[in-house]
């Protein structure tokens, strides 16, 4: 099944292929998506071929309102509803017990479903057309960069897609922040565009499952991920190697030993939330640039200071 991809802004085209089995790209506010019926196994099965993902990493649902999450898990803890109600829809996704109307292909036969509705106007809208939510991974070849454009999705998938439905850049710029329930306890499997800070305003103190070796279960959080092509250092600013031929990636400040015209500043103004917004895009430019490796600093640990560090860090790894 071959097609040249198209990039357009029409929701209705893009529901025709959806309603057909095949999968598209689409915008959110975090990465692009590429998405599929959730509960049609055989476009799940396309979902996981296209991405070349292997079957034991499981996808997100989105959905467009609490109503219709109601209709895919059993039941929804009260910590879970007050998140819901605050952060909804927004780039939090929630791993809830799931009813059997989700296939197992989705969640790789784990009895819960990672859930979330997108806060983007045109996938929202394309939800409420579509009689099924959508699953989606990010619209990336396995363990490469999540697309922020959905130009960077038809670099990648051109001639495997039919469809990318054109949103504009994204917002946030990293995944979604994801979070499970256990004993009344707040668990973050995946730090992202929702600061772990906002969710403890609402759940108090969370306890962490990120992974940072290989886990099968949570493979997101593969210790390597998230990976340009070219070599990655990740590390302290004073550690880092002086060298030519090397971008760097900073933050708000230019470091010493380095030219300016090597180094790339992901928010001069020192915003976390525009550090996060260029991150990917800022790591594909520099991947396809003349320099031979890149080099990050660390981002301050805090708000999406964490989500950035994350992802520096599996990209070097
Ligand atoms: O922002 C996002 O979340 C984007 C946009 C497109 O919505 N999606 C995204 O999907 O990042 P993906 O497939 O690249 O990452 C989903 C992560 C994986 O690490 C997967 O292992 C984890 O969610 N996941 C899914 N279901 C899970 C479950 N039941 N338990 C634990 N982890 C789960
Ligand atoms: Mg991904």
């Amino acid at each position: 099944m071959l097609h040249q991809t198209t990039i357009g802004t029409d929701i209705t085209e893009a529901a025709r292929f959806l309603n057909a089995g095949d999968v598209v790209g689409i915008p959110t506010e975090t990465v692009y998506g590429l998405a599929g019926n959730a509960l049609n196994p055989d476009a799940v099965l396309r979902i996981f071929t296209v991405k070349d993902r292997p079957h034991f990493d499981p996808l997100i649902v989105h959905t467009h309102s609490v109503t219709e999450i109601e209709k895919y898990v059993l039941d929804i803890p009260d910590m879970a509803r007050q998140l819901m109600q605050r952060f909804m829809p927004g780039p939090l996704t929630l791993l809830l017990r799931k009813k059997d109307i989700i296939p197992d292909l989705v969640t790789s036969g784990l009895d819960t479903v990672a859930i979330r509705i997108p806060n983007h106007p045109l996938t929202l809208e394309l939800l409420k057309q579509l009689s099924f939510p959508l699953a989606a991974p990010s619209a990336n070849p396995f363990g490469y960069i999540s697309p922020t454009t959905a130009q960077h999705v038809y670099d990648q998938l051109n001639g495997k897609i039919p469809y990318v439905l054109n949103g504009g850049a994204t917002h946030v710029g990293v995944e979604s922040t994801i979070v499970g329930f256990e004993d009344g306890q707040a668990i973050v499997y995946r730090v992202g565009g929702l600061a772990v800070e906002d969710i403890e305003s609402i759940t108090g103190t969370v306890k962490y499952n990120v992974n940072e070796s290989s886990n099968p279960q949570v493979p997101g959080m593969l210790k390597s991920h998230y990976a340009p092509q070219k070599q990655l250092i990740f590390a302290d600013e004073a550690l880092l190697p002086t060298k030519q031929n090397v971008a760097v990636i900073a933050f708000d400040k230019y470091i010493s030993g380095f030219d300016e015209k090597q180094q790339v500043l992901l928010s001069p103004q020192g915003d976390l939330n525009e550090a996060a917004k260029n991150l990917f895009a800022v790591m594909r430019q520099l991947d396809n640039s003349d320099a031979v490796m890149i080099f990050a600093i660390r981002f301050p640990d805090t708000g999406l200071g964490r989500a950035i560090n994350d992802r520096l860090k599996r990209a070097g790894a």
